[in-house]
């Protein structure tokens, strides 16, 4: 069963940005042998995640990033069962600054207000499908 799950959080004080650099191998590495895909944003300090695979992959992976102190104040705002994956060539794909901007929250949250915890499940879902043409690919190695 195919499962993709939708969370916010935001970095942890004290941790550097650079930090990212991090998760996103950590993630690449670990992702790739359980088969879940996705795509991680980063914007003013709010992380938005789309995890997506097998049922219990994607929820091991979250329950183990939940935990994550790089990250602060994870909350779920959808999880559905999917018939296809939306991302299944990023084993985490990865967009930074200006991506989560205020013009798509204005279209897809319906508010000019920059907060990723009042999205809708369905408006995150809507505004990370509109930002997948932009998602580099990224050699994983294995
Ligand atoms: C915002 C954020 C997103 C993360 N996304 C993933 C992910 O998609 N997959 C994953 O395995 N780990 C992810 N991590 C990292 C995990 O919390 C954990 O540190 C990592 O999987 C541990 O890997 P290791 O045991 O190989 O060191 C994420 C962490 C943060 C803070």
């Amino acid at each position: 069963m195919l499962v993709r799950l939708i969370y916010v959080s935001k970095l942890a004080p004290n941790v550097d940005h650079r930090s990212i650099r991090d998760i996103l191998a950590a993630s690449q590495r670990n992702n790739q042998p359980r088969g879940v895909s996705g795509l991680l944003m980063f914007n003013s300090g709010f992380f938005l995640q789309w995890l997506e695979g097998e049922r219990r992959a994607v929820n091991e992976r979250f329950a183990r990033i939940a935990q994550d102190e790089r990250h602060i104040d994870p909350l779920l705002l959808d999880y559905q069962v999917v018939v296809s994956r939306q991302f299944p060539n990023w084993n985490m794909g990865y967009l930074g600054e200006g991506t989560m901007n205020r013009a798509a929250f204005y279209e897809f949250g319906a508010s000019e207000q920059f907060d990723p915890y009042a999205l809708s499940g369905a408006a995150a879902e809507a505004l990370m499908l509109s930002m997948r043409a932009q998602v580099p690919l990224l050699k994983t190695s294995g």
